[in-house]
C-alpha cells in the first residue's frame, strides 16, 4: 500500500494527484485543504476517473493526521497576495507552514516533503526548519519546472526534439534564476558548437528571459500553472518512491556548494528514497557562479522570520 499526501487541493494539488494516479504509483492519495467544499469537489471528480487509472486509486479528503500517514507529502497550499509580490506571498505561506508542519510531524510523518508552494525555495527552508527533519528529506521543486521549460523553448527554437536538449535553469525558482549556457548541449553537442555547425545564431538573453517569464505567461493567462509542475513534481516523487537515483534540478539546502550556505536553491541533485542523496556541483564559468551566488542571496532576502 502506497499513500501520497497533498496539502492544498487547488490547481496544482489537483493535477499533481491526477498525474500521480495516471502514473500508477499510489493506491491512496489523501488531501488536506482548509476549503472543505473545494476539497470534496476535487476528490469526487478525481475519483470519477478511477476506471481509467492503471490501478484502483482511492482519493481521500483527509485531516492533517491522515496526510501524516502518507509515504511522501507534497506541499501545494497557497495564498497568493493581490499585489503578487514574492515577499508578501512568503509572509502568507510562511504563516501557514509554520502552523501545519509541526502538526504533521506530531502526527508521526516520517517521509519526504516535496515543496511546491511559492516562493518554493524559501518555503522549503521553512518546512525544513519546522519539521526538524534532515534537510535531505525536504525537497523544493525549485527549477525542475523551469529546466523543463528551457528544454522545450530551445527545442522549439532550433527544431529539434525536446529529448535531444540538455539544459537547465539554476538558482532561485523566480526572476533571479539563470540559464548556464556552458552546460547546454543539443544532440550531445555543446551549444556554441551546435550553433556554428548549423549556421544558426542565438539571442541568449532573450531565450533565457522567455524561460524565466514563461510561468507568468500561463499564470496571467489562465490564473494558474498546472501541467508542467504536476509532471515535474511526479518525476521528483517517482525518484524518491522508486529510489531511482535520478538527477533532477531541485532546490536543496546548501552547505558550502558554490560558496553558498544555509539557503535552498536549485542545482542538479541525485534523488532517491532518502530524498536529496547528493548535491551536484557543476563546473560553471565565473560569470555563472556569480549569478548563482546572487540568486541565492535573493532567496535569502525572502526568508526572514524563519526561526
Ligand atoms: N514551484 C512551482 O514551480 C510552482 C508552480 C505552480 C504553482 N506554485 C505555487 O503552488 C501554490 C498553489 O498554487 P495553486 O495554483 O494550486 O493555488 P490555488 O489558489 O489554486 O490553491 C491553493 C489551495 O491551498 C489551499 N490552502 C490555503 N491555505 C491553506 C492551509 N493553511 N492549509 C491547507 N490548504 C490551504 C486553498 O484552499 C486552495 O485550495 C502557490 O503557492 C503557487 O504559487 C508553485
Amino acid at each position: 500500500m502506497a499513500r501520497l499526501g497533498i496539502i492544498g487541493a487547488g490547481h496544482v494539488g489537483e493535477i499533481v494527484a491526477y498525474t500521480a494516479a495516471l502514473r500508477g504509483g499510489y493506491n491512496e492519495i489523501v488531501f488536506y485543504d482548509i476549503n472543505d467544499k473545494r476539497l470534496d469537489g476535487v476528490v469526487s471528480d478525481l475519483q470519477d476517473a478511477n476506471r481509467f487509472y492503471p490501478h484502483d486509486t482511492a482519493f481521500i479528503a483527509g485531516t492533517i493526521g491522515d496526510v501524516a500517514k502518507a509515504d511522501h507529502i507534497v506541499i501545494a497550499s497557497g495564498r497568493i497576495p493581490e499585489n503578487a509580490q514574492r515577499r508578501d506571498e512568503f509572509k502568507n505561506n510562511h504563516e501557514d507552514v509554520k502552523d501545519y508542519i509541526p502538526k504533521i510531524m506530531a502526527a508521526g510523518f516520517d517521509g519526504v516533503f516535496v515543496v511546491v508552494t511559492n516562493p518554493c525555495d524559501a518555503i522549503a527552508y521553512a518546512v525544513w526548519k519546522y519539521s526538524g527533519l534532515d534537510a535531505s528529506r525536504v525537497i523544493g521543486s525549485g527549477t525542475a519546472l523551469d529546466s523543463e521549460r528551457s528544454q522545450t523553448i530551445l527545442a522549439r527554437t532550433y527544431g529539434v526534439s525536446v529529448h535531444s536538449v540538455n539544459s537547465m535553469m539554476l538558482g532561485e525558482h523566480g526572476d533571479s534564476q539563470f540559464l548556464p549556457y556552458s552546460q547546454v548541449t543539443i544532440n550531445h553537442v555543446p551549444f556554441d558548437q551546435f550553433l556554428k555547425e548549423n549556421h544558426v545564431t542565438a539571442d541568449k538573453e532573450a531565450i533565457e528571459e522567455s524561460v524565466v517569464y514563461r510561468g507568468h505567461r500561463a499564470f496571467f493567462g489562465k490564473g494558474s500553472t498546472q501541467y508542467g509542475i504536476a509532471n515535474t513534481v511526479n518525476d521528483i516523487l517517482d525518484a524518491v518512491h522508486f529510489d531511482s537515483k535520478e538527477s533532477l534540478q531541485v532546490s536543496a539546502l546548501h552547505s558550502g556548494e558554490y560558496g553558498v550556505n544555509d539557503v535552498y536553491v536549485s542545482t542538479p541533485c541525485v534523488i532517491g528514497k532518502n530524498g536529496v542523496e547528493k548535491i551536484i556541483t557543476l563546473n560553471l564559468t565565473d560569470e555563472e557562479l556569480e549569478k548563482y551566488r546572487k540568486s541565492a542571496e535573493t532567496v535569502r532576502s525572502y526568508q526572514t522570520g524563519v526561526e
